[in-house]
């Protein structure tokens, strides 16, 4: 997710759940091929198995970037179809390709037959004015002749014209149903399930219907549920949520003295301990605190302070 999955986030949540499949934010083609690639590609060897998403739809490109994407150590590369926003629909990619299964369908080819990491597919259910039973249908079809069998899908429409990104997450209706359906006539691909997805209760809900089930907002607000990803869904043990920041407070030290600013860093553990004793104190005080010059470690130690003096007490 754009601003947010960045190394920083997928470290924590590695330190949540080892078993979890990350992705990275979307980076364009363009980017990969033309950017500073440490930056936009760079991640810690810890946070494997992790997929980098991509955006595009030209396929000399996207097989190039791919390319570049295995040197870089990737578990997977994932073709994003279904961010609306008008940057991208300008540079023809992201949900505007629902309309183009054909287009898609040339780009997953040349990726898959520049690596040989597994090629995967996020898309939406469909766009616009299009009947989606025939819109998803078509575009994982095109897909799955061209040799992907991975397809996560945000199960609502994209409305292009006249939502915001933001609307486009909430606003059209989400058909788990429909996504269902399309799992079962087709049984040898392997279907993710998104949006909407709040707990780990929903995602088992999901799982007796499809695939697996992808998290966006609510293992970034809530990443606490992470967890208990382990031992709920992959049979190992579970996760202690302490031991787990521990690690992640390790990283933050190791990172400080490479030059990194705490402020960056403690970003995804805002949300940790919300709903539990302390948690307002222990925003506060690295809202307050982290951004300040030469911010160290024990900024968040003293955070972590409001946290776990509550429940020793
Ligand atoms: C801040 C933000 C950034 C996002 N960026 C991306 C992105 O880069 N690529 C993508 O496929 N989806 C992106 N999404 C969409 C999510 O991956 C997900 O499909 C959507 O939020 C619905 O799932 P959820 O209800 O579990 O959040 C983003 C969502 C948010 C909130």
């Amino acid at each position: 997710m754009m601003d947010w999955t960045d190394s920083p986030c997928r470290v924590l949540h590695r330190c949540l759940t080892k078993h979890a499949r990350l992705y990275t934010e979307m980076v364009t083609a363009d980017a990969v091929l033309h950017g500073d690639r440490v930056r936009l590609l760079g991640f810690d060897a810890f946070e494997h198995p992790l997929a980098l998403q991509l955006g595009g739809s030209d396929p000399a490109k996207l097989a190039q970037a791919a390319r570049i994407a295995a040197d870089f150590g990737y578990d997977e590369v994932n073709l994003n179809v279904g961010c609306p926003s008008d940057r991208v629909q300008s540079g023809r990619f992201g949900a505007c390709l629902m309309r183009e299964p054909n287009v898609v369908a040339d780009c997953v080819a040349a990726m898959r037959a520049a690596v040989s990491l597994p090629v995967t597919v996020k898309c939406r259910i469909g766009v616009d004015d299009q009947d989606t039973e025939q819109s998803l249908r078509t575009l994982i079809d095109a897909c799955a002749a061209a040799g992907v069998s991975v397809f996560a899908v945000h199960a609502r429409k994209a409305w292009l014209d006249g939502l915001s990104p933001k609307e486009n997450r909430d606003v059209p209706p989400l058909d788990y149903e429909l996504v269902y359906r399309v799992k079962r006539e087709r049984p040898r691909l392997t279907i993710l399930v998104n949006g909407g997805i709040e707990t780990l209760d929903q995602a088992e809900d999901h799982l007796r219907h499809v695939d697996g089930v992808m998290l966006g907002r609510a293992a970034y607000q809530n990443p606490v549920l992470l967890a208990d990803v382990d031992a709920r869904f992959f049979g190992d043990a579970p996760v202690d949520l302490e031991a787990a920041v521990d690690a992640y407070t390790e990283h933050v030290e190791r990172q400080l003295a490479c030059g990194a600013r705490l402020h960056s860093l403690i970003k995804p553990m805002l949300g940790l301990y919300n709903g539990r004793p302390g948690a307002r104190l222990f925003r506060r005080h690295l809202s307050e605190n982290a951004a300040r010059h030469g911010a160290g470690i024990a900024v968040l130690r003293e955070a972590l302070g409001f946290v776990r003096e509550r429940r020793a007490a």
